[in-house]
């Protein structure tokens, strides 16, 4: 039987889910197409990543099986509730970067709504799983953002307290 409390949560992790089915397939594109002198780096990366993201799929998928709901398991229904857009042209290295930082920033943001919903009706397992993603995908940004720096560029200063 459904438990109606969890349906927005639901809503939120499958939302989250189409997200990331969408953003492991930018993320191979980016290691199949990557070219210049990061090459390496980045190939490795990208691939990185997208084993990152496959795992984190599997997770949300059984998430949702174990409250008990079926997860979404069609692309065309993954665009229909993904914020995330797929980009025909080929980029640079520092426009993958980029990209993959703004998309870093959607999955953040569906991850907070999964949180908020789970956090009503105190769905520890859920704000347990989503938390840690939220802690490791800042991590990640905060590097690809380091990334995009010039050496001379620097971070915030450490705040004193008056
Ligand atoms: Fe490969």
């Amino acid at each position: 039987m459904k438990d109606e409390k969890l349906v927005p949560i639901v809503v939120e992790l499958t939302t989250l889910m189409a997200d990331y089915q969408i953003d492991y397939q930018k993320l191979r594109s980016n290691h199949w197409n990557i070219l210049g002198q990061n090459f390496f780096d980045l190939h490795n990366k990208f691939e990185e990543m997208y084993n990152d993201a496959k795992v984190k799929i599997d997770e949300i998928a059984e998430r949702i099986l174990t409250l008990r709901f079926h997860p979404m398991s069609t692309f065309k229904d993954y665009f229909k509730v993904s914020a995330i857009t797929e980009k025909e042209d080929l980029k640079t290295d520092v426009d993958m970067v980029k990209e993959t930082l703004n998309d870093h920033k959607i999955l953040l943001k569906q991850m907070s709504a999964v949180i908020e919903k789970a956090e009503a009706v105190s769905d520890e397992g859920t704000i347990d799983l989503i938390g840690a993603y939220i802690r490791e995908l800042e991590k990640t940004s905060w590097m690809l953002n380091a990334w995009t720096k010039d050496t001379k560029d620097s971070l915030n200063k450490t705040p004193v307290e008056a």
